[in-house]
């Protein structure tokens, strides 16, 4: 059992393989926060909460109560009574109060891990978590606040989450529900956040910590091109191999805040969970509510383990279904290759292309329905466009079947069009506030998936469509964000629930989606790598990484992609130049071999692209085929990083039994009469023998990792090359 209780101390002890997490009741009210790092074997840490310095615990003196209070280094902060660090939880009651104070009532320790009810959240069997159930209570609100927090045994994480039940008979709002919070001891550290927009998103944007609070957060309804729920803290000179890190991840898709704040005594709080602005949810006697999960890694080995450990507890205990341990179809969508303009004749013809050079599925992307011959119309009316697919969809599954391809399809189920049927039908399930013109984005709005009519409605459509052929692949797509929040089924004060209901509809579609389509392989998109988020993992195994298909654009993208979710979920494809983003010309090898780290697909017309480059599809194919096992489940670590150094990227994914690494290099500008570069390798046997398999070079492990090898002589401008190492001793 990787959690205890020693009553002695009243002191909790949640261990995993590495690390450990401590927390203690003091003066059997206070639940307050030791110790978070390289795993102990004691647990006589308190000190570490300074208790015996003042201000004292309150008990001893209570004239200074609202000083500990903001001292003490609080599970589980609340508004109103002394702390005025961030706080976790800020109600409304009746009277219009917002002050909450926790006191511990009981605890329960058990094998295994809940499921948060409607909501996206990691798992484990009873042999692989442990769970401890920390039972809080407002006495003057009647609130009660259960902190849930799980362990893995073989994944260096810890999970977190909230469930607040108000037993009193009044309703209490509440106004801020954050999952999780963290104390630091000193401010001596950096953070990294992920930031971007659209076509370039997750940038990794690293800064020093000071005084005051940083955030990041969004209110789009959805985790965003922008902003992402993820945050890490780390003593400011860690490096991927060094130093300690504490990273927190939301296991969400709507809005979130993200924060850590230097504080006045030099201590840092961090706090991650929905974000409080847009927000308020009203609990009427004896209703729960249940925060959505963070999850919680520790590494004392840099951000790269840090990185692996995110990737292992995604890999095996997030990702769900059919093709989460195996290779993914090759896949040609026609996005880029027709955008609107297609009918069956051309899907058919560029499906006999690709299945030619060994692609194995083609994706029809958004125009099939309604009469959408651009992005002004139709969405909602999922009806197939005849004109455009004459015989309907049968007739051209069929024909991509014939082929011996796979056939995938688009959606974007959360949206409606001014134009559509559905819209002049039911203008009022669109999120509007009445009186005020709706801010149309891409010309359209966005359902109300908060109202289980409308979620039913959508949800037939889209299961009849795929009931009417063998259609083994959706693309869910979510094209812009939330705004002009209001919903006709809820009263005035219940308005601000809608976000967070949004989401809880969206994701009720999407299990009712996997359940009723086992077979099928959902990737999640919003208008490229919008809602690439932990909570969409839990639906589908692949998320469309950005609109950016540029090879070169795509190396920062991808890399603080990576930084938090595994290569097998990152939905990447490479596609035509000069690219439609930025006008990049690229050699096609580079693009197969970026596209490489990630789902790998096309995004062409391959009846069009240049001779010379359908040419290379072949061997691109067969270097998926050969890689794509090692890519899914190796270990992944960053050797160079192009948004650091401007020059050149370098990662290595390394097979865990230390069997085989792929290392991809890419020389982003050719400098002029310059060395080739030293790397060194990670995760090999420091006593096998490794051969270089295209120049038959041998190696010790302990060479390739310490010594070093030089990367490969390029040539031109964005050039890229692959060194697989195989052990042969
Ligand atoms: C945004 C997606 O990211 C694209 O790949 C494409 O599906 C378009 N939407 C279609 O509207």
């Amino acid at each position: 059992m990787g959690i205890q209780y020693f009553e002695d101390g009243k002191v909790f002890k949640l261990d995993t393989k590495n690390t450990s997490y401590i927390l203690a009741l003091v003066d059997g009210e206070f639940i307050g926060h030791a110790y978070y790092g390289k795993k102990l074997s004691d647990y006589h840490v308190c000190h570490l909460m300074r208790l015996e310095e003042g201000p004292f615990i309150p008990s001893k003196n209570n004239r200074d109560r609202g000083a500990f209070c903001d001292a003490f280094p609080f599970e589980y902060s609340t508004h109103g009574v002394g702390d005025y660090r961030e706080s976790c939880l800020k109600v409304q009651t009746e009277g219009g109060h917002e002050a909450c104070s926790l006191a511990y009532h009981s605890h329960k320790i058990y094998s295994g891990k809940p499921a948060l009810l409607g909501l996206p959240a990691t798992f484990g069997s009873e042999s692989e978590c442990s769970t401890l159930e920390l039972v809080c209570l407002d006495p003057v609100l009647n609130l009660e606040v259960v902190l849930v927090y799980s362990v893995f045994e073989d994944v260096d994480a810890v999970t977190r989450s909230v469930r607040i039940t108000n037993h009193s008979k009044e309703d209490i709002v509440l106004k801020k529900a954050l999952s999780a919070c963290l104390q630091l001891d000193g401010t001596d550290y950096e953070y990294i956040t992920l930031h971007g927009s659209w076509a370039r998103e997750r940038h990794i944007d690293r800064r020093p910590l000071t005084h005051g609070k940083h955030s990041v957060s969004s209110l789009r309804g959805e985790s965003g091109h922008q902003d992402h729920p993820f945050l890490a803290v780390m003593s400011s000179k860690t490096t991927q191999e060094t130093g300690e890190v504490y990273a927190m991840n939301f296991v969400y898709s709507g809005n979130f805040l993200a924060q850590v704040e230097g504080c006045q005594f030099d201590t840092a709080r961090m706090v991650m969970g929905i974000n409080p602005e847009n927000f308020s949810w009203t609990l009427t006697k004896d209703e729960t509510f249940i925060c959505p999960e963070v999850v919680m890694v520790y590494s004392d080995e840099g951000l790269g383990k840090m990185t692996r450990t995110f990737h292992d507890l995604y890999r095996n205990h997030l990702i769900r279904g059919k093709y989460r341990d195996k290779k993914r179809p090759i896949l040609i969508n026609n996005w880029e290759a027709t955008y609107f303009n297609f009918n069956t004749d051309k899907l058919l013809s560029i499906a006999k292309e690709a299945n030619k050079l060994g692609i194995e599925m083609l994706v029809m992307d958004d125009g099939w329905f309604g009469h959408r011959e651009d992005d002004n119309t139709s969405l909602g009316d999922w009806q197939v466009n005849e004109e455009k697919l004459p015989g309907g969809l049968k007739t051209l599954v069929d024909g991509v079947n014939a082929l011996g391809m796979k056939f995938g399809i688009w959606f974007e189920p959360e949206m409606i069009s001014p134009d559509s049927d559905l819209y002049r039908a039911h203008p009022d399930w669109a999120i509007k506030i009445a009186d005020r013109t709706p801010c149309r984005c891409r010309n359209q709005f966005v359902l109300d998936i908060s109202r289980k009519e409308v979620r039913d409605y959508i949800y037939d459509r889209i299961k009849a469509v795929l009931s009417c052929a063998n259609i083994e692949y959706v693309k869910w797509d979510m094209n812009r964000p939330l705004t002009d929040l209001g919903s006709i089924s809820y009263p005035p004060q219940r308005q601000g629930e809608l976000s967070h209901r949004y989401m809880l509809g969206v994701y009720e579609m999407q299990e009712r989606l996997i359940t009723d389509f086992p077979h099928l392989l959902l990737e999640n998109c919003s208008g490229g790598g919008g809602r690439f988020d932990a909570g969409m993992l839990y639906y589908s195994p692949q998320i469309w990484c950005s609109d950016d298909t540029d090879a070169i654009e795509r190396l920062s993208i991808q890399e603080g992609t990576a930084i938090v979710y595994p290569l097998c979920s990152m939905g990447a494809h490479v596609s035509d130049c000069p690219n439609h983003t930025v006008g990049r010309t690229t050699p096609f090898k580079t693009r197969g071999e970026v596209a490489l780290a990630g789902t790998f697909g096309y995004e062409l017309d391959v009846t069009r692209i240049p001779q010379k480059d359908r040419d290379m599809i072949p061997s691109q194919v067969a270097m998926y085929h050969k890689y794509n096992d090692l890519v899914r489940s190796g270990d992944y670590y960053r050797l160079a990083s192009y948004s650091e150094n401007h020059e050149y990227d370098c990662y290595e994914v390394a097979a865990k039994d230390g069997s085989e690494a792929l290392v991809t290099y890419v020389e982003v500008l050719r400098r002029a009469n310059f060395k080739t570069r030293r790397i060194r390798l990670k995760g090999l046997d420091q006593n096998a023998v490794y051969e270089n398999e295209e120049t038959k070079a041998r190696y010790t492990g302990d060479i390739l990792m310490y010594a070093g090898v030089q990367t490969p002589e390029t040539w031109g401008d964005f050039s890229s090359k692959l060194m697989h190492f195989v052990r042969v001793e």
